[in-house]
This record gives C-alpha cells, sequence and structure tokens, in this order.
C-alpha cells in the first residue's frame, strides 16, 4: 500500500536519501523555488520562506487536494513549526502545532520546559530590539538577545549592561535582528563551564537511545565552519545527569516518536538546558553516531516520521570520538584525511555544507583534544 508523506525540505541530502530507499512512498514536496531541480520527480509546491505560514498553509491545502497525507515529515529546523502548522491543520498524526512551537520557539520551549520544573536561564519575549533594556531588568544583566526562531546563533548579542546595549545599538549591531521582524527572545547569560550536546532516539514515548558530547567551545564563540564536539564518557556523572535531564525533556515535550538534540550548559550549580530540537543535530553529529555506535540518526529520524517501527542498538564504543567542520577547501579536506586518527574527511558535496567534515578517533580525551587542536590549526593555515 501507498504511504503518502508531505515532505518538507530545503536541500539536505541525508533525509532525501533515507526516503528513496523507500519505494512504496508517494513524496509531495513543499520548497523554495531554489531547490525546484532536485524533486523534478514531485509534485512540489514553492514558498518564499517556511516562516511565512500563510504561504506554507496554502501549499499544503494545494498538495492536499491529492488526496491525504498520512505523514508530514520536517527536514529542517525552519520547518519544524510549519510541519506542525500542517498537521494539526489536516489532521496528520505527529506533532502537533503545540509540540512544535515547544521544540522551536525559544520562548515557548523554555516555558514549558520550565513548568516541568525542568532547568532553565530565566527569559522574557519582547517585540522589538528596542524593549530588550526592559526585559534585561526583569531577567537580569549581562543577557543573550536572539530572535525567537533562530539557528546558528545568528542575530545572538551578548549585552552586558544597559550602556553597553545602547553603545551596541548605536554601532548597529541590533540591525540584522530588528530585521528579521520576529520577537526578541532576552535570556539572562548562563556562566558555564562547557556546553554539551544529548543527542537521542525517542520511541512509543521512551528514549530508545542517548548520548552526550561535548562542544569543544560553545557555538556562540566559534563559527559553523568550525563546529566540533566529541563524545564524553557516557558513565560519569555530568553525563548521566545530562541522560537523565533528556529523558525529563521528551516527557515534558510530549515526545512519543522523534530524534532529539538537546543542549546544556555545564553550571556550578547542575546542568542548565539551552534549547532543544526534535531533528537530528546538524553539521556531522549524525555521521558521528554512525561511526560510534552504528546508528543513522537520519534513518532513525525517517522511521520515527513514518511511524515504523525500530530497537536501534549502539554498538559499544571504546574509543573516543570527535567531529568538527572546517573550511571547504580540497586542501583542508587533503590535509585532515592524512592525519593519524582521522577516520573520515567528507567534501563540502557530501555534507550538505560548505565545508569540510572531518571525523576522527582517539584512545582518550586528551587525545581527542590534541588532535582537535591539529585539526583547527589547518583552517588557519594558508592554502
Ligand atoms: N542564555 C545563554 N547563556 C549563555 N550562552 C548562551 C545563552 N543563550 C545562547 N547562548 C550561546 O549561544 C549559542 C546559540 O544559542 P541557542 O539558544 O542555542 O540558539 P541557536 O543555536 O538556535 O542559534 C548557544 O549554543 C550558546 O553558546
Ligand atoms: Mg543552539
Amino acid at each position: 500500500m501507498t504511504r503518502h508523506v508531505l515532505l518538507l525540505n530545503s536541500d539536505k541530502p541525508e533525509v532525501l536519501r533515507a526516503l528513496a530507499a523507500r519505494p512504496d512512498l508517494r513524496i509531495r514536496v513543499i520548497t523554495r523555488e531554489a531547490y525546484a531541480g532536485l524533486y523534478a520527480d514531485h509534485e512540489t509546491a514553492f514558498v518564499d520562506s517556511f516562516e511565512d505560514l500563510t504561504q506554507v498553509e496554502r501549499a499544503a491545502h494545494r498538495l492536499a487536494r491529492g488526496g491525504p497525507f498520512d505523514h508530514v515529515v520536517a527536514a529542517t529546523e525552519k520547518s519544524v513549526v510549519a510541519a506542525g502548522l500542517i498537521r494539526s491543520l489536516l489532521d496528520v498524526p505527529g506533532q502537533t502545532f503545540d509540540q512544535s512551537l515547544w521544540a522551536a520557539h525559544k520562548r515557548a520551549m523554555k516555558q514549558r520546559l520550565r513548568s516541568f520544573d525542568l532547568p532553565v536561564t530565566d527569559f522574557a519575549q519582547v517585540a522589538t530590539v528596542d524593549d530588550v533594556p526592559r526585559a534585561a531588568e526583569a531577567v537580569g544583566w549581562p543577557v543573550m538577545v536572539k530572535p525567537v526562531f533562530g539557528a546558528a546563533s545568528r542575530s545572538t548579542h551578548r549585552v552586558d549592561s544597559a550602556a553597553d546595549f545602547a553603545a551596541l545599538h548605536r554601532a548597529g549591531a541590533f540591525a540584522g535582528l530588528a530585521r528579521r521582524g520576529q520577537p526578541v527572545q532576552v535570556e539572562r547569560l548562563v556562566r558555564h563551564r562547557g556546553e554539551y550536546h544529548c543527542d537521542g532516539v525517542v520511541r512509543g514515548g521512551r528514549v530508545a537511545l542517548a548520548a552526550v558530547s561535548r562542544y569543544f567551545t560553545p557555538p556562540f564563540r566559534t563559527p559553523s565552519e568550525l563546529n566540533s564536539s566529541w563524545l564524553v564518557d557516557q558513565d560519569a556523572p555530568a553525563a548521566r545527569e545530562m541522560l537523565a535531564l533528556h529523558e525529563r525533556v521528551a516527557r515534558a515535550l510530549e515526545l512519543r516518536d522523534g530524534v532529539t538534540h538537546l543542549e546544556i550548559f555545564a553550571t556550578d550549580e547542575g546542568p542548565v538546558i539551552g534549547e532543544v530540537a526534535v531533528r537530528p543535530g546538524g553539521l556531522g553529529i549524525s555521521r558521528t553516531w554512525w561511526h560510534a555506535f552504528g546508528v543513522d540518526l537520519w534513518e532513525e529520524f525517517v522511521r520515527a516520521a513514518l511511524d515504523e517501527p525500530s530497537d536501534p542498538r549502539a554498538r559499544p564504543q571504546d574509543r573516543t570520538l570527535g567531529r568538527i567542520h572546517l573550511p571547504g577547501r580540497e586542501d583542508v579536506r587533503e590535509r585532515a584525511a592524512a592525519l593519524p586518527g582521522v577516520i573520515e574527511a567528507l567534501p563540502p558535496a557530501a555534507t550538505g555544507t560548505p565545508n569540510v567534515e572531518v571525523h576522527f578517533a582517539a584512545p582518550d580525551p586528551a587525545a581527542v583534544e590534541r588532535l582537535h587542536a591539529r585539526l583547527c590549526a589547518l583552517a588557519e593555515a594558508p592554502a
């Protein structure tokens, strides 16, 4: 029997590969016109942006004239809320509009997590950049400001005081944030000892698998093309605490089936949640899982989205694995591949980003840090 899937995607290749392996799917697609070529074999409707929910709604209604959808698959962070809206409007099983907001809208997310007594920093939502100081007085300086729907630390700023805000504002630092035309999230700065991510597979409302990694440097301080992390010892007390937190987050989101990417700060008072997403972490995290555990997170994502059974098992791991993105030059890829300990150095074409993606392994965390430093040096060395 044919399964009817509505896919919301850009040019993300992983989900396309996983869907292409299933011959019984009829896939209809909402995407941007720039990606039309990728979907020539499918019925397609175009939107200028997934953030424009009126366009998304119209596109979904048009495609639905060809018959109902069994599943809506949102492969990009930007399409999570759009997919939730479509499910709620068209009565398709899976995450509802509310649930998608808990996993994508930074204020709705923190509010939901806090209502379950989960540790999050103080926050407030304001309508415009000009309202930031008032909210910052309430949550307490220093603050981080960011768009409520954001990703990759874009238009995200640290502001230390009212005077700092005024100086930054005068210098035009918030022009990009204001241009987005979205409400602004104001959060008290979390003073932390390190930033982690816990990635997981949730099936039937239970965490089937999860693993904690640590960012070598916080994403705020590192541009995406140098994003990197390593899988920490899962039995260490801090990791266990984060795994327990991840279980509680999955429950708070009422997540039945999905793949998660939870970001956590380690503080002197214990772990504090940064944010959570209900899709595989980007920039190579899925591939790290493959190398570490023999589990394909995008395949798990598609199984969860299509309500197919799955019981993923992690292969035991005795090495420390890491990953890093590097500038997308061929000389960088070649020199990375030649370093001892590097398992794989993927060219930009294989990563769906402009970057080279490197996976590496070492006997222990100290050795993995040394290898990471050598890889970082490649980004700086002249071509
Ligand atoms: N309240 C905060 N305190 C300290 N650092 C923060 C805070 N909020 C964000 N950051 C930093 O900014 C990065 C990006 O913010 P995040 O909320 O994860 O948004 P996104 O990843 O969607 O851009 C985080 O990974 C973290 O390094
Ligand atoms: Mg983040």
